[in-house]
């Protein structure tokens, strides 16, 4: 059996990095994501004068040898905006910290993240206090004197439940937040691992604060089960049994694993534990066959950015698939919903767009064709696991998987090697 190590998480190495620059002693990060978006994090950290010392040792794929420490609170005014690259997650939770400092920043991305709303996030640091402006990027914010707010969030989305926590932990009072469905809970478990008493009840989540982080503590970041994923489905088509060690498997992430199983793919995970409050474990993917199903609206919080490889291992299933409530992906880095329609039906794919999702009627032949990845790391690995199956398909852009995952084609090559 194949053994498998990838990237370390991106989310969580944000979280770290981001929460280093709060805490008051030193914080180290074993293991994080060298990739273009964690390092538009560290850059703009870098120009509001934390202090970030960087050991790339070896590939980030290789588990356990990079190595990050923040100084956090040595904060500066940026001389110029600041500017996080492709990263959603960059822009939002640090507007959430940006809010609690007193300077006015504006914040900048590039083509694809100035499309992507930012009122989300404006609204609520505007309740609390901040000087918020821009529905889209650039967004220029300044922060200074917080009051805490209980606010209800009309999505459920992690980036903006984060941006609205760390802005609580500058706040005076109790911020509390309510989602309509639970997203992903990294930062709700890096604040519990470094001390700060959040409560939880539901899908409610506050803190009292204002709240000073200690620090001082070392984070190991396990692997990214968004990057596990397009192995997961390499390994599902291609009928290979393949083992991915280390992996983030926190129930806030792996709905797409309760999607394959309701399909019929055969998995199990071994070696369950808890690194920093983070469950982690080693997947093994066996050959199985799928069938259709249909996804319903509750189960997209938890597996938002894996449904363009679902979409993918769909056409593969007998019967339909039918994926709704997901209209979230066409604010992503670009509508994916859109993007794998269009890219599907080039190969002769029987797909279909809905409002808030599609259909895919899965079993028919495909045909290879040129495809583009749409500037968008996802739909760039999604494409290029089908590639591994259909002959003569070509991807326009495929280099954008750097974002997330700087050796993914290395890694994907040893399916073809038979
Ligand atoms: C992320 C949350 C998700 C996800 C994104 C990373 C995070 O976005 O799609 O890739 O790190 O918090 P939303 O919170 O906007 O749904």
């Amino acid at each position: 059996m194949k053994e498998i190590i990838v990237p370390p998480d991106k989310s969580i190495s944000h979280r770290a990095i981001l929460i280093g620059s709060l805490c008051k002693k030193p914080l180290k990060i074993k293991n994080p994501l060298k990739a273009g978006d964690t390092l538009s994090t560290i850059s703009c950290l870098r120009s509001l004068g934390i202090r970030i010392e960087e050991e790339w040792g070896m590939r980030s794929a290789e588990c356990g040898v990079n190595e990050i420490i923040v100084y956090g609170k040595s904060w500066k005014k940026p001389e110029a905006p600041l500017y996080c690259g492709n990263s959603g997650t960059t822009m939002r939770l640090l507007s959430g910290i940006l809010a609690g400092l007193p300077y006015e920043v504006i914040l900048t991305g590039d083509s694809s993240l100035s499309k992507r709303p930012m009122r989300r996030i404006g609204e609520p640091l505007s309740m609390m206090g901040a000087k918020f402006v821009g529905d889209y990027p650039p967004i220029t914010i300044e922060g200074g004197d917080l009051k805490a707010i209980s606010y209800k969030m009309p999505i459920s989305s992690a980036q903006v439940k984060s941006a609205i926590l760390l802005a609580g932990l500058s706040a005076t009072g109790k911020t509390s937040i309510t989602e309509p469905l639970l997203s992903r809970d990294h930062t709700e478990r890096m604040l519990e691992f470094l001390c700060v008493p959040i409560k939880r009840d539901g899908f409610t989540i506050s803190l009292d604060g204002p709240f000073e982080i200690e620090g001082g503590l070392e984070i190991e970041i396990p692997g990214d089960f968004s990057s596990a994923s397009f192995f997961i489905g390499a390994g599902i088509i291609l009928n290979r049994e393949i083992k991915i060690k280390n992996i983030g498997i926190n129930k806030t992430r792996i709905g797409f694993l309760d999607c394959l199983k309701k399909m019929g793919a055969a998995f199990t995970i071994e070696n369950e534990r808890l690194i920093c409050n983070e469950p982690i474990g080693d997947i093994i993917i066996n050959p199985s066959r799928l069938s259709g199903i249909e996804v319903s609206p509750k189960d997209i919080p938890i597996m938002i950015d894996e449904v363009p490889i679902l979409s993918i291992l769909a056409l593969f299933a007998e019967g339909t698939t039918i994926i709704k409530g997901s209209s979230e992906l066409r604010a992503k880095e670009t509508d994916r919903i859109k993007a794998m329609v269009l890219e599907l039906s080039k190969l002769g794919a029987r797909i279909s767009e809905l409002p808030d999702g599609m259909v895919i009627e899965g079993g028919y032949p495909l045909k290879g064709a040129g495809l583009y990845s749409h500037k968008d790391h996802r739909i760039a690995m999604a494409l290029s696991v089908l590639s591994l199956k259909v002959p003569g398909i070509e991807i326009e852009g495929k280099e954008w998987a750097d974002i997330s995952f700087p050796n993914f084609y290395e890694m994907i090559s040893w399916f073809k090697k038979g």
